[in-house]
């Protein structure tokens, strides 16, 4: 049988040691995959922060690849490694699903919620400037092409999955212009799917309303603009038990990027403590996207049942006593 080839980003930290795991636990599962292991530390290009050429012709010829966690240096320092790589690949809709995991018990139960985040602009254009001394502006770039491919790739992942509502967050009471081009956008492409309904929330609401009861949200693709996006998508990883257990996958027309949104854990790295589960979860995005869905469910029900079974088999940060070796060894023997 044929050999796909993936381009694997092992990012930093604890990147090492969870891109070990997975490459691991794939071997035992002898999904066809040969990794490629790129380098990403970042040159400057024309005054902005680039990926190696090298790095970009692995990710094109290869269409698709596995991310581990970048650090983003904040408030001074490049442009996030990890924004510049869904610029660069154009990867304009960031799907963000977060399903409980039974046996890691929260509050909540039963949670499963879509989040589709636009991946490109927003207030993630990086446009800011100094007016005067203690006066700045940052832009939130709104264009109705962004609008109209992120919404439209939420309209055919709810028709794919078979969920009969695309709900828009957004804060169009306030940003009566931008927030505003989006909902229209969304009202405008909704005529092209007359079998799927339409609903919009604005966003503090959707907040209150996910964290006292996700459960209407099951039948629900939530779709926003970037940074609604990013914070929304971070609290309902905390239903389920946080960033360490949600999978994300960055996706373009061409290309597409499955990566765990956790940070590099410097605190940790290099201690065999880590813990995989995002980037396994990630990586069995990758293959449903790959079609490989049996190698996709015979991974993802190994990570679940490990995980079900017990605080000596899971890493310290589910409140488990292993290290990554032995997490990693308990998957495998269940594949
Ligand atoms: C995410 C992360 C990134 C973001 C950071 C690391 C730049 O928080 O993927 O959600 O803000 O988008
Ligand atoms: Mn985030």
């Amino acid at each position: 049988a044929g050999k796909y080839t993936v381009t694997l980003i092992e990012g930093d930290g604890i990147g090492t040691e969870i891109s070990a795991a997975v490459k691991d636990i794939y071997a035992a599962a002898k999904v066809p995959i040969i990794w490629e292991p790129v380098d990403v530390t970042p040159i400057l290009k024309d005054g902005r922060t680039a990926i190696p050429d090298a790095a970009i012709e692995s990710v094109k010829r290869n269409f698709v690849a596995l991310k581990g966690p970048l650090a983003t240096p904040i408030g001074k320092g490049h442009v996030s490694l990890n924004l510049t790589l869904r610029r660069t690949f154009n990867l304009f809709a960031n799907l963000r699903p977060c399903r409980s995991v039974v046996g890691y018990k929260t509050p909540y139960d039963g949670v499963d919620t879509v989040l589709i985040r636009e991946n490109t602009e927003g207030e993630y254009s990086g446009i800011e400037h100094v007016v005067v001394d203690g006066v700045v502006q940052s832009i939130k770039l709104i264009t109705r092409p962004a609008c109209e491919r992120v919404i439209r790739y939420a309209f055919q992942h709810a028709l794919a999955t078979g969920k009969p509502k695309v709900l828009v967050v957004h804060k169009a009471s306030i940003m009566k212009m931008s927030d505003g081009l989006f909902l229209q956008t969304a009202r405008d492409i909704a005529k092209e799917y007359p079998q799927i309904e339409l609903g919009a929330e604005l966003l503090d609401n959707t907040c209150l309303k996910i964290v006292t009861d996700p459960e209407p949200y099951k039948p629900v693709v939530m779709v926003m603009p970037n940074l609604y996006g990013d914070i929304l998508s971070d609290l309902c990883s905390g239903l389920i038990g946080g960033l360490g257990l949600t999978p994300s996958g960055n996706m373009g027309d061409e290309v597409s990027i499955f990566e765990a949104v956790h940070g590099s854990a410097p605190d940790i790295a290099g201690k065999g403590l880590a813990n995989p589960t995002a980037l396994l979860l990630s990586s069995v995005m990758m293959l449903r996207h790959m079609k490989l869905n049996d190698y996709a469910d015979k991974i993802e029900n190994a990570v679940l049942s490990t995980i079900a079974s017990g605080p000596e088999n899971i890493t310290g940060d589910l409140k488990g006593t292993a290290n990554t070796a032995r997490f990693t060894e308990e998957i495998i023997k269940r594949l």
